[in-house]
């Protein structure tokens, strides 16, 4: 178990999924998360599973627990590139009474952590789109950076919205949060 200020990361368990559900059924957290609603309709939880438990052996995923250990969020780590050491990054917290609450931030630095240091990673990237300032911030405030921008590259409730690309790289992190 990784461990954070606020919070702490497991690798996800099958009985994680009766949690996660609602989430990835919600509307909201889908705009956000996705940035693309209406994108899936009611998944079962036999499809949620499946693509979290038997998924791709690329992508490699985690949930975020609170300080009383409640499972609140999910996130990991895909496109590992081995000889640029670098990897790209997804989060999602999927209960909502948490969000602009500083847990967020707080997984994200933890995990970074892991990833540079246990994973000796380079680089993380991750995507997201220029509505949710929300997750710009969070990640600005981890260290990331914005690298560029793909021109209407989403499409949100009927209007389209650049994707914001983002980076943050190794020695950066460690100058901004210690290397322990
Ligand atoms: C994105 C997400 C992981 C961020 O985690 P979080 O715990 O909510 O974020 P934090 O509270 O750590 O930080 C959010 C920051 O944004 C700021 N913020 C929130 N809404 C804002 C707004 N409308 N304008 C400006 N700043 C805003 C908060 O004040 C906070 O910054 P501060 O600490 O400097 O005050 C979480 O909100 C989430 O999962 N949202 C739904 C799914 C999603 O968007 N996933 C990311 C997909 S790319």
């Amino acid at each position: 178990m990784l461990k954070g200020q606020k919070t702490s990361i497991r690798p996800i368990e099958e009985d994680d999924i009766d949690t996660m559900y609602p989430w990835y059924n919600d509307q909201e957290v889908n705009l956000w998360s996705s940035g693309a609603w209406p994108l899936n309709t009611l998944q079962s939880k036999d499809q949620l599973a499946l693509k979290f438990l038997d998924g791709s052996p690329d992508i490699y995923r985690y949930v975020i627990l609170d300080e009383n250990e409640l499972l609140i969020g999910t996130l990991g780590f895909k496109e590992v590139n081995i000889p640029a050491q670098s990897v790209a990054l997804f989060v999602v917290i999927g209960n909502k009474t948490y969000w602009g609450k500083g847990y967020g931030t707080d997984a994200l630095i933890t995990f970074s952590r892991f990833l540079f240091t246990q994973w000796n990673f380079h680089r993380i990237s991750l995507d997201t789109w220029d509505g949710n300032i929300r997750a710009i911030r969070a990640y600005e405030k981890v260290g990331f950076k914005i690298e560029g921008r793909q021109r209407e590259a989403r499409f949100v409730l009927g209007n389209y919205h650049d994707a914001i690309l983002m980076g943050l790289l190794r020695e950066e992190f460690f100058s901004l949060h210690g290397k322990l």
